[in-house]
C-alpha cells in the first residue's frame, strides 16, 4: 500500500513539475489543441508572444493566430490534417497576435494519441520575427557587397577585355596592312586571312561571353538531343583542345533530349574544354561525356542530363575554388585569360533551369558537369550541316555599306541574287516591284522605321514573304523573340544558310 502510494505521488509530483515546466516557459507558446482545433491549455509564453491570457484563449479555435487570408483558404485545418497524416507538421509563416500586430512564427504540430486514438494535437510556436529580420538585413548587405563586387569587376573589364580586343584589332590591322601591300607570296597571303580569321572568331566568342555575363544575350533555346549536337560540335572541340591534349568522349546514345541555345551550349563545352587543355600542360586527356541522372535535390529535382567534361590536370587548390565562377576571376597571366569562361558556363546552365558542378582533386584532376533537365517536346530532325544551296532573289535591307558588302558576298555564294537597300522605305518600295523572294533585314537601322516594324508591315502586306532579321544588339533580339526568325551578328555562311533553310515558307 505504502510503495503504491509513494509511486502515486511520485507521478503526481512528475505531472505537477511538467506542468510547471510547460506554464512556465516563456520563450515558446506550448498548448494543446483537441482534435477540432479548439485551445485547450496554455502557457506563460503564449500570453508573451500572442497577448492572450488563459481565460481569453481556451475554448476558441486556434485558427485565429492565422491572418485573414490563411484562414479564408483553410489552411489551419490543413496543417492539423497534415500533422496527422504525417505524424508532424513543420512551417515559418506570419502569425497574428491580440492586438493585430505580426510576427513570424517558427510553427510545429504534433499529433497526440492515446490507445491509439487522436485525442488532440500539442503545438508549439515560437516568434522569431528577429531572426528572420536579420536574416533580410544580411541577405540585403550580401546583396550589396555581391553589387559592389560586380562594379569592381567592370572596372577590371578595362584591363581585361580591352586588353584582349586591343590584341585581335593588333592581329587583323597587320594582316590588313599585309594584303594591302600585296605580296605575291600566297603562303603569306593565306596566313594573313587565317590571323583575321581567327581573330574574328574569338573576339566574336568574347563579346558573346560579355553578353552572356550581362544577361542579355538573345538566347533560343530548342529541343535539342545532345548525342546528335556534339557530332558538329566535335571538331570545335578538337580546335579547342589543341594538338597536345587527348580528347574522348563517352556519350550515352540514349540520353535524354535536353533544351538549350545551340551556340551557348557549344561555347560552353568549348570553354570547359579550353580550361581542361590549359590544367593540363603536360598533356593529358580531356573526356566529354553526357548521361541521364536523377536529381532528389532541394533547388534541383527530378530528370536531368549530365554533361561532364573532365580532365587529368593540375585540380583547383581549395582557396580558388569558391571564386572560380566569378567573373573576371582567373589565375591565368594578362592576355591569356579574361575569367569569363566558366561564369558563361554558369550563367548558360541556369539559364537553361539548370546548374553546373566541379569536383577537383589537386594533381589528378578537375570534373566539371553542367546539369540539364530533361526535355519533353520532341526535337526536330537534325539537318545536315552541309550549305543548302539557294536559288531566287533576296532583298538584303542593311545601311552599314560594309556589312553590306559582306552580307551580299554571302549570300551570293550561297547561290542567291541580292538587291540592295540601306532603310526600311527603300525595302518597302523593292517589294512593291515583285521578284523578290526572300528579305533579309538588320534590325536596328535609321528611318522611322526599324527592321522589326519592317517585318511586321510585310507581314501584312506580302504574308507569304519570308523574312529573316539580323541583330547585334541583343535587346533588339529580345523585342522580336518569337515573331520572326532573328539571326546574330556577327554570322558564318553556314549559319545564315541554316536561317534561310529554317524560314517558314
Ligand atoms: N579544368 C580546370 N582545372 C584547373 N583550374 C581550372 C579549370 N577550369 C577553370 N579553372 C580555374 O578557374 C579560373 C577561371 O576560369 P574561367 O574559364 O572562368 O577563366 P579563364 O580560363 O581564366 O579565362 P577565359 O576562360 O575567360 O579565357 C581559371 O583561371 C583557373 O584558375
Ligand atoms: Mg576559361
Amino acid at each position: 500500500m505504502v510503495v503504491k502510494f509513494k509511486q502515486q505521488r511520485d507521478l503526481f509530483e512528475s505531472e505537477r513539475s511538467f506542468r510547471l515546466l510547460v506554464e512556465g516557459v516563456a520563450d515558446y507558446a506550448l498548448y494543446m489543441l483537441d482534435p477540432a482545433g479548439i485551445i485547450t491549455s496554455w502557457n506563460i509564453g503564449g500570453e508573451r508572444i500572442k497577448g492572450y491570457r488563459p481565460e481569453e484563449i481556451v475554448g476558441q479555435h486556434f485558427s485565429r493566430f492565422y491572418p485573414e487570408t490563411d484562414r479564408a483558404n483553410g489552411k489551419p485545418m490543413r496543417a492539423l490534417g497534415i500533422a496527422r497524416d504525417h505524424g508532424r507538421y513543420e512551417e515559418e509563416g506570419w502569425r497574428v497576435r491580440k492586438d493585430g500586430t505580426f510576427f513570424w512564427a517558427s510553427v510545429i504540430i504534433d499529433p497526440i494519441y492515446e490507445d491509439g486514438e487522436l485525442v488532440g494535437f500539442a503545438k508549439i510556436t515560437r516568434d522569431i520575427t528577429e531572426r528572420r529580420d536579420t536574416q533580410l538585413r544580411l541577405e540585403t548587405m550580401q546583396k550589396q557587397l555581391a553589387e559592389a563586387q560586380k562594379f569592381d569587376a567592370l572596372g577590371q573589364l578595362t584591363g581585361g577585355v580591352a586588353h584582349d580586343f586591343n590584341n585581335l584589332l593588333m592581329i587583323i590591322s597587320g594582316s590588313l596592312h599585309t594584303l594591302k601591300k600585296g605580296t605575291s607570296e600566297d603562303a603569306k597571303l593565306q596566313r594573313a586571312i587565317a590571323a583575321i580569321e581567327t581573330a574574328t572568331r574569338r573576339g566574336a566568342a568574347l563579346t558573346s561571353q560579355l553578353l552572356t555575363f550581362a544577361r542579355r544575350q538573345s538566347v533560343n533555346p530548342q529541343p535539342i538531343r545532345f548525342a546528335e549536337r556534339i557530332e558538329a560540335i566535335r571538331e570545335v572541340l578538337h580546335t579547342g583542345a589543341g594538338s597536345s591534349v587527348q580528347l574522348a568522349f563517352n556519350i550515352d546514345r540514349n540520353v535524354w533530349p535536353i533544351r538549350a541555345d545551340v551556340s551557348e551550349l557549344e561555347t560552353g563545352l568549348l570553354n570547359l574544354v579550353i580550361n581542361a587543355r590549359d590544367a593540363m600542360p603536360d598533356g593529358g586527356t580531356v573526356t566529354v561525356s553526357a548521361r541521364n541522372v536523377v536529381l532528389s535535390e532541394i533547388l534541383h529535382a527530378g530528370e536531368f542530363v549530365a554533361i561532364s567534361v573532365a580532365d587529368t590536370g593540375l585540380g583547383i587548390p581549395s582557396d580558388v575554388r569558391d571564386k572560380i565562377f566569378e567573373p573576371f576571376f582567373t589565375t591565368k597571366p594578362i592576355g591569356k585569360g579574361t575569367g569569363l569562361g566558366l561564369s558563361q558556363v554558369h550563367g548558360f546552365a541556369h539559364q537553361a533551369g539548370g546548374t553546373v558542378k566541379v569536383e577537383s582533386e589537386l594533381g589528378k584532376g578537375t570534373t566539371f558537369t553542367i546539369l540539364l533537365p530533361r526535355e519533353t517536346a520532341e526535337p526536330r530532325q537534325d539537318r545536315s550541316p552541309t550549305l543548302s544551296r539557294g536559288s531566287g532573289t533576296v532583298l538584303l535591307v542593311e545601311d552599314n555599306p560594309d556589312v553590306a558588302t559582306v552580307s551580299t558576298g554571302l549570300l551570293e555564294q550561297l547561290g542567291y541574287k541580292v538587291r540592295r537597300v540601306p532603310d526600311a522605305e527603300a525595302a518597302l518600295r523593292e517589294v512593291e516591284l515583285d521578284g523578290i523572294d526572300l528579305v533579309f533585314s538588320d534590325i536596328v537601322m535609321p528611318g522611322k522605321m526599324d527592321g522589326l516594324s519592317l517585318a511586321h508591315r510585310l507581314r501584312e502586306i506580302r504574308p507569304e514573304l519570308p523574312v529573316l532579321l539580323a541583330t547585334g544588339y541583343s535587346d533588339a533580339a529580345a523585342d522580336a523573340r518569337g515573331d520572326f526568325p532573328i539571326l546574330r551578328k556577327p554570322y558564318e555562311i553556314h549559319e545564315l544558310s541554316e536561317a534561310i533553310a529554317k524560314l517558314p515558307r
